[in-house]
């Protein structure tokens, strides 16, 4: 019987570079309170947003996605032709065919790229962030591109406080390849379709959520998922230096955060708080979070970062991370 070659694998991957992108118009919480009954006071208290970024016409998932899967490529020091895999997460496309990633990697310039999207809605990016890092691992890949990209005002009800005060716009994208040293811990992953009602879209397909339900769902379950993350990374809570949880709402960041602090994290590790002036913007947050905070300085290259997604589903995903 023949025996069927193995494409070569190699040891670890990491990150090598970051990108993100964001619409121009900047959309306050005076500017919502204009055509829904919420307040500054109250978004501010309950959710910690201060502004977010809502698209115009010409931004579109794929244009977002374009934009900052590029600076990805040239903060890895790396040209469009030294990647041969393009990963689109999203839940929020027009039109899912023709799928955002094939029209990403034309457009960049990767050409013949393996490209698929992925839809884990907010948990998409860390799904698709160790589909990639298992491609590479494998060989199937030399250099992977995992973008998510969003445009969530396209399915938000603008009237609806709900979800209209929470969800924005935005990009982010990472450049996975080969490593030495491990830079990519193994994913923790899973759903709960049991809450598969919390999140959907509507008959006229707008987004709902049943906000408290995922609230109490996100701040009792999400934890032990980034502490299985942290675990199946062979470390301990008081190895993390960043931790980067999915920005759905800064309550439920700081929520997490003091959990894991419970078992043993550090007080100095730096949280992610992106969301105070970038909003909610699911499959992006998580890489948006991580470019700001390095181009901020509050992260370093080799820092060790926890990332841990969630959303509907109810999908969640997480893995630690060593920073570009
Ligand atoms: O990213 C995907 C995953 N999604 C999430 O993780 C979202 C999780 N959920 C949440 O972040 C929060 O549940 C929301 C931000 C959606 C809502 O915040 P909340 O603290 O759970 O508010 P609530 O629905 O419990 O409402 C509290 C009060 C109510 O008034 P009363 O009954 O106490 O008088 C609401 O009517 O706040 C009122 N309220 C508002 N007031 C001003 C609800 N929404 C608003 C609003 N502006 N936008």
């Amino acid at each position: 019987m023949s025996t069927l070659r193995l494409a070569p694998a190699v040891q670890g991957t990491r990150i090598l570079g970051l990108g993100s992108a964001q619409p121009e118009r900047v959309v306050t919480n005076d500017d919502l309170s204009q055509v829904m009954d919420t307040n500054d006071q109250w978004i501010r208290e309950r959710v910690g947003i201060v502004e977010r970024r809502f698209g115009d016409e010409k931004d579109t998932v794929v244009s977002m996605a374009v934009e900052a899967g590029s600076k990805a490529i040239a903060a890895a020091g790396l040209a469009p032709s030294d990647l041969d895999t393009v990963i689109v997460a999203n839940c929020t496309t027009k039109k899912p065919i023709p799928n955002a990633a094939a029209q990403v990697a034309e457009l960049i310039g990767i050409k013949a790229a393996g490209g698929f999207d992925l839809n884990a809605a907010c948990a998409g990016f860390c799904y698709g962030l160790g589909v990639a890092s298992d491609l590479v691992r494998a060989g199937s890949s030399r250099r992977a591109l995992i973008i998510g990209s969003e445009k969530l005002s396209d399915i938000v009800d603008p009237t609806d406080r709900s979800t209209a005060i929470i969800f924005a716009d935005a990009a982010g994208a990472a450049v996975v390849g080969p490593s030495d040293e491990p830079g990519i811990g193994p994913v923790a992953w899973g759903t709960a379709g049991d809450l598969v009602d919390m999140i959907g879209m509507t008959e006229s397909a707008h987004i709902f959520q049943e906000g408290q339900s995922v609230f109490r769902w996100a701040t009792t379950k999400i934890a032990p998922i980034a502490l299985r993350a942290i675990d199946l990374a062979g470390l301990k809570p008081s190895d993390i230096d960043v931790l980067i949880p999915h920005q759905a709402n800064l309550r439920i960041v700081e929520a997490i955060a003091k959990k894991l602090r419970k078992e043993g994290a550090r007080e100095d590790m730096v949280v992610a708080d992106d969301i105070v002036y970038s909003g909610n913007t699911s499959s992006a947050s998580i890489p948006m979070a991580m470019d700001h905070m390095r181009a901020a300085g509050q992260i370093h290259s080799g820092d060790v970062a926890l990332l841990v997604g969630f959303g509907a589903g109810l999908s969640y995903a997480g893995q630690v991370v060593v920073c570009p």
